[in-house]
């Protein structure tokens, strides 16, 4: 064939295979203007999104309120909750019933709360935030079973003379009934709380004492036994940050996993300081959910001195920006709860003297600078943001 017909030929070819492209994608544009096919990622995604939506159907509407805004795309915004506020403070009441789409007890549901004498438990205050939050479509995490701190006195006392099977017997007891006490009703559970030391061993407590390591495991086992729906959750603080301790707690769940131990995710609580450099949170949240589990944000503040000063409200809005992008990036990240959201009832000025303002709401229940960053974080994510289910990836 001569040159000339041979480049024709070409051409025409070349020209067929550049109309039938622009079409191909005029048709997937077309499509996914006319809703047909949604966003061009996967059926599964679609799914996802779907579920998200039921998920959230009575947050996916009215004002945008945090919860509102992290409904878009299946996030839930929480708060830990005060309930001698919830009883007695109705303006508390009603910011928590619009703004938060899952609440955490702040100490109701702690050992030494519910279990005041050995054998005597007093549900009522917990049970009251459960109440609210189903009233109010909220999911609840139950925070905590197994902890150092606020255990009961009655069983502080017994700490030297108890044995190791009695102790395995007295926490086997309470985690059966606390779990079953509040059973279905219960989202995540913080099983195990701050069970590690900074350099990375694990915490010298009764606990690891008396039991050994597999308190753990055997902790987690026994909520799962008492509620097989309920998500079962490892809760640190420094874990957020790259280092000895977040590397062990790592190696440690990965261990559990391999042992067919009932762990479902990990929670980062978040305590900030504006005299803190920020967090590598969201290498960290990943590399947990590379593992297959889920991850929270389960306890944000960022204290800083008093009187707050320009600078230091701008490291606040930062810390409270960058941790909530961590979670917002990473689709295994279900939820994302901060520690109190109004100064008045927060805990830092009673445990760091000198310091505050840790919240996102002052003291008279206006929002600060840190809720508008949350708000416009979440504005921004309702494009684009992987999308999440209440499951996450379990
Ligand atoms: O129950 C008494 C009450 O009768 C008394 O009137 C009052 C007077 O101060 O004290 C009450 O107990 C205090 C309790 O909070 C309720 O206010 C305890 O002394 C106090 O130690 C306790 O502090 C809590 C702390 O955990 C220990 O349980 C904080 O509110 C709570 O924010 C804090 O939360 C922890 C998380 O559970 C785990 N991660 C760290 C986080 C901050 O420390």
């Amino acid at each position: 064939m001569p040159a000339h017909r041979l480049l024709s030929r070409r051409l025409v070819i070349i020209g067929a295979a550049v109309v039938i492209a622009v079409l191909g994608a005029c048709a997937v544009l077309a499509a996914q203007w006319a809703g047909l096919i949604g966003a061009p990622t996967t059926a599964a995604a679609a799914a996802a999104h779907t579920a998200a939506q039921q998920d959230n159907k009575h947050w996916a509407h009215g004002d945008n309120t945090l919860g509102v805004l992290g409904a878009t795309f299946g996030l839930r915004i929480g708060t830990a909750v005060n309930t001698d506020a919830l009883a007695k403070d109705a303006a508390y009441r009603q910011v928590l019933g619009t703004q938060f789409s899952t609440v955490t007890p702040e100490n109701a549901m702690k050992w030494g709360i519910v279990e005041p004498k050995q054998g005597v438990y007093d549900w009522a205050p917990a049970d009251k935030l459960v109440a609210f939050a189903q009233a109010h479509h909220q999911l609840v995490r139950g925070h905590n079973l197994v902890w150092f701190q606020e255990l009961p006195e009655w069983l502080n006392k017994q700490y030297r003379s108890i044995s190791p099977d009695a102790l395995r017997s007295i926490l086997h007891k309470h985690i059966t009934d606390e779990v079953s006490h509040f059973k279905g009703k219960i989202w995540q559970w913080d099983v195990v709380n701050e069970a590690f030391a900074d350099d990375g061993t694990l915490r010298d407590d009764m606990f690891l004492d008396k039991l050994g390591p597999g308190y753990i495991a055997d902790a987690l086992r026994w909520a799962h036994e008492a509620d097989p729906t309920a998500q079962l959750f490892y809760n640190d603080y420094n874990i957020e940050f790259s280092g000895a301790k977040s590397d062990a707690v790592y190696d440690f769940v990965k261990k559990l996993q391999k042992q067919g131990v009932p762990i479902d995710g990990v929670g980062f609580q978040g305590h900030f300081g504006t005299q803190f450099q920020l967090p590598d949170l969201q290498t960290n949240l990943e590399r947990f959910a590379r593992l297959g589990l889920n991850v929270a944000v389960t306890e944000v503040d960022v204290r800083t001195s008093m009187p707050v000063l320009a600078f230091e409200q701008s490291a606040q809005n930062a810390a409270y920006s960058q941790s909530l992008q961590a979670c917002i990036a990473v689709r295994a990240c279900i939820s994302y709860t901060m520690w109190g959201f109004d100064d008045r009832y927060s805990w830092i000025p009673d445990s760091f003297p000198g310091q505050g303002s840790a919240d996102i709401y002052d003291r008279n229940l206006h929002p600060k600078p840190q809720y508008d960053v949350l708000k416009q974080d979440l504005q921004l994510a309702a494009d684009g943001a992987p999308v999440r289910t209440e499951r996450g990836v379990r």
